[in-house]
């Protein structure tokens, strides 16, 4: 992944996200287990309380993130 990228991605109310700390992620942001080969890191564990739309970036290895609602 390169360290510098940025998007969006929707969530769903009450669902448990794994988000990416590491910056290894094939399916970045989300984990998906990549931070096993390193010492010490761990995903933030993050559950929101309704249905949100997240923007995130990355710019030398320090993750952003932004929520806002979805358009009804
Ligand atoms: S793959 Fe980056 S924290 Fe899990």
């Amino acid at each position: 992944m390169n360290d510098n990228t940025e998007g969006k991605i929707k969530v769903e109310a009450g669902k448990r996200y794994s988000w990416c700390n590491c910056g290894k992620s094939n399916k970045y942001p989300l984990c998906d287990g990549s931070h096993r080969k390193l010492e010490g890191i761990q995903p933030v564990r993050t559950w929101f309380h309704e249905d949100l739309e997240v923007f995130f970036s990355r710019e030398n290895g320090k993750l952003q993130l932004k929520v806002e609602k979805l358009e009804k």
